[in-house]
């Protein structure tokens, strides 16, 4: 069983498009293990996007992420950070295959409706950025 990171966007939020997005993680057959919404700020938003300081997008990205409210879920599937990139679909919205998220929620590469973690380090590191183990133990056990 893996774990992952998603975040439904700002964008998405904003565009009251988070129950769509959730039935949709659900009917994939994600189980969602944890979930909250954030109001990220700046510099929380700049930790969190720290391996694309430096890069050209990264200022939009901080601050387009530190706009509205977003939701952060844990989600767990056999094989979750590969599945779950593949409903969301390519970075860029354009680009995306028909029928995943960002083909269909997103409007640009910057406000692509979704996030996820990209391997199981980085989906380490993001879901630890946002929830205590605490949130995360189930049936009496952690992992
Ligand atoms: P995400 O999966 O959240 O990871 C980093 C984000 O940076 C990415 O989705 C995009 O929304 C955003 N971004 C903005 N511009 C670019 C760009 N030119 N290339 C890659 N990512 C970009």
């Amino acid at each position: 069983m893996e774990s992952t990171l998603a975040i439904i966007k700002p964008d998405a939020v904003g565009r009251r498009l988070t129950g769509r997005i959730l039935a949709r993680i659900e009917e994939a057959g994600f189980q969602i293990r944890a979930m909250r919404m954030v109001q990220l700020t700046r510099d929380e938003a700049e930790g969190f996007y720290a391996v694309h300081r430096g890069k050209p997008f990264f200022p939009g990205l901080t601050e387009f992420m530190s706009s509205g409210p977003a939701v952060v879920l844990v989600l767990e599937a056999p094989g979750a950070i590969g599945r779950w990139r593949e409903l969301m679909g390519a970075t860029d919205p354009s680009k995306a295959a028909e029928g995943t998220l960002r083909r269909e929620y997103g409007t640009s590469i910057g406000e692509n409706a979704t996030h996820g973690s990209d391997a199981p380090e980085t989906a380490a590191f993001e879901i630890g950025y946002f929830f205590r183990g605490v949130e995360l133990a189930r049936a009496g056990r952690l992992g």
